[in-house]
């Protein structure tokens, strides 16, 4: 059986099963998504009946490929992370480092379900903690199913593309969501930048797969790193303060003196 062919037997499979699928054009992307084992993830959510529309794709990144959906007429967001993924040993890295997951290795596949759990559970501290995060929903191997942050179909912009009328205020929102992410929820995101902030009346958090515990012997370059990157980003816009006065406000003295 051709490739096509193939995909057209999972759309009647998946439609079978009461999901509509929105985008017949997605054919080709999904054909180079859907592997065997993501089709069976998705068969699970689809049973679960977690995912009642499956749209077409918002975003294609090194590692996950991101498509709209539907779960009973609310949008939801589903993360597709790639098995042969470009970036598997410095997954392995953060997932070393982290106490929850030390114990994960072996596999291609396994290292890449553990990252998936990762963000799911990364996603959920936050959450719960109160931070604008989308709302994590399910999981399964290398599926991640959230809240959709956007309206109609359209996700909101990320920062870098955003309008954004006060540029200080916004800096000091996201600083007090950094500060929130590492004294309530214990995490420190080390991925933060313009692109992995989405913009709509206030700043949202996304793509935490990489997020870390305090335990993690990186955590606090980390903390740094992120830090740097946002005072990179507003130096353009407005004042920003001193990167090291900051870890310090945030992480207390511990983390200043390097
Ligand atoms: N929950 C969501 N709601 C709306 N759009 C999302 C959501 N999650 C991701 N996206 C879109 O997909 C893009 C990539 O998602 P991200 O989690 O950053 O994955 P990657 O690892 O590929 O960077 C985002 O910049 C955003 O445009
Ligand atoms: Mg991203």
């Amino acid at each position: 059986m051709g490739r096509d062919e193939e995909y057209d037997r999972f759309d009647r499979e998946i439609e079978a099963m009461g999901v509509r699928i929105k985008d017949a054009d997605t054919v080709k992307v999904r054909s180079d998504v859907f592997d065997e084992v993501t089709l069976i993830a998705l068969y699970k959510l689809v049973h679960r009946k977690l995912i009642s529309v499956i749209g077409g794709p918002i975003s294609t990144g090194k590692e996950a490929n991101v498509f709209y959906g539907e779960r009973d007429g609310r949008g939801i967001a589903i993360k597709i992370y790639r098995i042969q993924t470009a970036n598997f040993k410095a997954m392995t890295d953060y997932l070393a480092g982290d106490r929850r997951f030390s114990s994960v290795r072996g596999s291609r596949k396994g290292i890449v379900f553990a990252w998936t759990k990762k963000e799911f559970s990364n996603l959920s501290r936050a959450y719960d903690t109160g931070i604008p995060v989308p709302e994590p929903l399910a999981f399964d191997r290398n599926i991640l199913l959230m809240e959709f942050l956007g309206e109609e179909e359209r996700a909101y912009p990320q920062l870098r593309n955003a309008e954004v009328a006060d540029y200080g205020a916004v800096y000091q929102q996201i600083l007090g969501y950094v500060r929130l992410l590492y004294q309530e929820a214990r995490l420190v995101h080390a991925d933060l930048s313009e692109y992995n902030i989405l913009y709509h009346e206030k700043p949202y958090l996304i793509d935490m797969g990489q997020a870390v515990t305090l335990d993690h012997p990186r955590a606090g370059a980390f903390l740094l790193r992120d830090i740097k990157n946002i005072n990179r980003y507003f130096s353009r816009y407005c004042d920003v303060q001193d990167e090291r006065e900051i870890v310090g406000a945030i992480a207390g003295s511990k983390e200043t003196g390097r």
